[in-house]
């Protein structure tokens, strides 16, 4: 979330939204205004008090009104504008102590975090920006915003639509998908988004103004602020006791687990308060207790967006400077991982963070970093083709696995559905999903914190559902969720998944006790609470329309996707809030809206 204001701090304070309301007034002007007074500043000839002035014209015009579509051809010139002026200024050589400072007083004067963290923010981002204005000597303002405001249709007819050469299916296949029916099951449980907090301090500020509160030495103003000792439904991450005591749960109530996905996510969201000792010391942590409690349990980890340093960037192969490039994360994860992983993962861990193993004979794992493509990932604007060819790498996965007969499950931190996931990359992986939907019995995600299902259909067939993913949920409470673990039962053969449970507790009771343990328990478990005789994915495609016809399904989705949490279940889920519900499930890839708007049809006849 942090992140995303952060990215509106570089672009939208300088563009983008701010157009809105003003548009039948005076755009030329506004668009002036922002040339004129970032350029004169950057040049030294405005003073503080009129970059000020700026801001302010900017800041009475409704800023950060994202959604709205119809702001976007607006929000992709003003993002022109405001990035022809930082670019050109770099080019001619102004110092980047100067965009440092500037980026830090937007930033501050729109009160989006206090200076000192907005400085510390911009200061651990800066160098890896100045370095892909510097060397990637064709970027255009142009190219910058298609890629970051993707969300607006912002278009660069130069930038490159590269795609993934993916063999067509044999007449064929191989192996034939069975239908999802019980033998013998698996147990594995996921478990992701974790956000491990060494300065969570109990009875602390938990309604501060910054974007993770629950910090040690801070005081709340009244007592209803005070942090929860179990963690807060704010924007706090978790204490250390909080992750022991949900492993020592997993471990006393489930003792029939035969592996363990870990879908990424183990850094705070203190963005401003990254390093590599610091990060890779908490990985450690994290990844030690891992070891100690879970013991023989087989781990299959992904990394998160939150692992590197900074956050989210993940650098381009070839981008060898010491504090600019990931390889430090990668060498880590090679290290840490190879408890659960054979030597063989070990050369695409160290080239991208991404692997793939045999879990059993026949039953194939392939964990990918699809934190490349979040589009706050920078280095995307240094090249966004297929980054550390990792697609291309899948595509032959795939085809060895096929011709061996496996099945395969794939695990990986961002979902194809986000709207923040390049959209190039999202297309080509749904083609790939597509192409190999025969022998992908499930894909598992995390990174939303939200407990939700994401459904797959044909390219060429629109309405037919062929894939599914399961979204994790998350152990942080960050933001208005409560904590939850999820235990899949697969068959053994066909490794489809045949149900699911999620396990939570109940954050405001669990602080009424300090002193004892949470109450966890199953929330639910998907075929009862859903009535589906399978989760296959025809199955699920059905369930979506029932829901849409059937306004308590809804609500039980909603209910379930925030995993019960008071604040949210006081907030309650409007006509709006179902549909986006129910289109976030069948979203896989922008282009993919038929069936968004087949829902919505049904939905708008059964409800009216
Ligand atoms: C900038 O404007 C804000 C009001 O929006 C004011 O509080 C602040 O003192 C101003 N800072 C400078 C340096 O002018
Ligand atoms: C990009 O490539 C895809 C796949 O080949 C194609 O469907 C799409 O129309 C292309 N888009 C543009 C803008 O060229
Ligand atoms: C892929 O990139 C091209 C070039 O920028 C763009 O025109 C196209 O819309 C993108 N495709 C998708 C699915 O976003
Ligand atoms: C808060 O906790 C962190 C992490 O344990 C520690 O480094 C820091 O010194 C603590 N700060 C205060 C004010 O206690
Ligand atoms: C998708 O639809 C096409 C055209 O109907 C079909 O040939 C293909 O087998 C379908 N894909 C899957 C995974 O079922
Ligand atoms: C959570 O616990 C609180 C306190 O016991 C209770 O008031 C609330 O109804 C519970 N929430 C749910 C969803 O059960
Ligand atoms: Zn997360
Ligand atoms: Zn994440």
């Amino acid at each position: 979330m942090w992140s995303c204001l952060f990215k509106f701090i570089l672009l939208t304070s300088i563009g983008s939204s701010i157009i809105h309301g003003v548009e039948e007034v005076v755009p030329d002007t506004l668009e002036n205004s922002i040339k004129q007074g970032l350029e004169g500043y950057l040049n030294n000839e405005k003073s503080p008090a009129e970059l000020n002035q700026t801001i302010r014209d900017l800041q009475r015009l409704n800023l950060f009104r994202t959604k709205d579509k119809s702001l976007s051809k607006a929000s992709c010139t003003a993002c022109k504008a405001g990035l022809d002026v930082l670019i050109n200024a770099r080019r001619k050589g102004v110092e980047k102590e100067k965009f440092l400072d500037v980026l830090t007083k937007l930033c501050a004067w729109l009160k989006l975090e206090s200076e000192p963290v907005c400085h510390a923010t911009v200061a651990l981002h800066i160098d890896s920006l100045a370095y892909i204005v510097d060397n990637k000597k064709d970027l255009t303002s142009k190219r910058v915003c298609s890629i970051i405001l993707q969300e607006h249709g912002c278009e660069d007819p130069d930038r490159k639509n590269w795609t993934i050469d993916i063999p067509a299916s044999k007449e064929k296949p191989l192996y034939v998908r069975k239908e999802c029916s019980k033998s013998k099951s698996l147990k594995i449980l996921q478990l992701t988004d974790i956000h491990y907090d060494p300065g969570y301090e109990a009875g602390s500020n938990g309604a501060c103004q910054s974007a993770v509160c629950c910090q040690n030495g801070s005081k709340p103003s009244q007592p209803e602020n005070a942090a929860g000792y179990w963690s807060d439904y704010r924007f706090c991450d978790t204490p250390w006791y909080m992750i022991t005591n949900s492993i020592d749960h997993i471990l006393t109530h489930h003792t029939d687990l035969n592996y363990i996905y870990f879908t990424g996510d183990i850094l705070y969201h203190k963005v401003w308060d990254t390093s590599i000792p610091g990060n890779t010391q908490i990985i450690r942590d994290v990844l030690q207790e891992f070891k100690k409690l879970f013991g023989t349990t087989p781990i299959y980890p992904t990394l998160g967006n939150h692992e590197s340093h900074p956050v989210n960037l993940f650098s381009t192969e070839g981008v060898d400077e010491p504090q600019l490039s990931t390889q430090w994360l990668y060498d880590l994860a090679a290290e840490e991982w190879k408890t659960w992983l054979p030597i063989e993962t070990r050369e695409t861990i160290l080239k991208g963070g991404f692997y793939t193993t045999l879990i059993k004979p026949g039953f194939r794992i392939i964990s990918l970093n699809s934190n490349v493509c979040y589009t706050y990932n920078w280095w995307l604007l240094y090249d966004d083709v297929d980054p550390y060819g990792q697609l291309q790498w899948l595509v032959k996965v795939l085809l060895d696995a096929e011709e061996n007969n496996e099945v395969v499950h794939i695990i990986s931190h961002v979902p194809n559905g986000d709207d923040n996931c390049l959209h190039n990359w999202s297309r080509e992986y749904s083609k790939i999903i597509n192409r190999f939907a025969h022998m992908i019995a499930a894909q598992f995600t995390g990174h939303t914190h939200h407990d939700e299902t994401l459904i797959f259909f044909n390219i060429s067939n629109p309405s037919q559902a062929i894939n599914v993913a399961y979204n994790g949920g998350s152990l942080t409470t960050w933001a208005h969720v409560n904590p939850n673990y999820k235990i899949y039962e697969i068959d053994s053969e066909s490794a489809e998944v045949l149900d699911y449970e999620t396990w939570i507790f109940n954050v405001t009771d669990a602080n009424l006790s300090p002193n004892i343990s949470p109450n966890w328990y199953k929330l639910y478990s998907f075929k009862d609470a859903y009535g589906v005789d399978n989760l296959c994915p025809h199955e699920l495609a059905r369930l979506t329309e029932r829901m849409a016809k059937t306004p308590s399904l809804t609500q039980l989705y909603f209910r379930y996707k925030y995993k019960e949490a008071d604040t949210m279940l006081a907030r309650g889920c409007n006509n709006q809030c179902e549909i986006d519900n129910l289109c976030r499930m069948v979203i896989s890839y922008s282009e993919c809206t038929q069936q968004c708007e087949t829902l919505k049809e049904i939905y708008n006849f059964a409800r009216h």
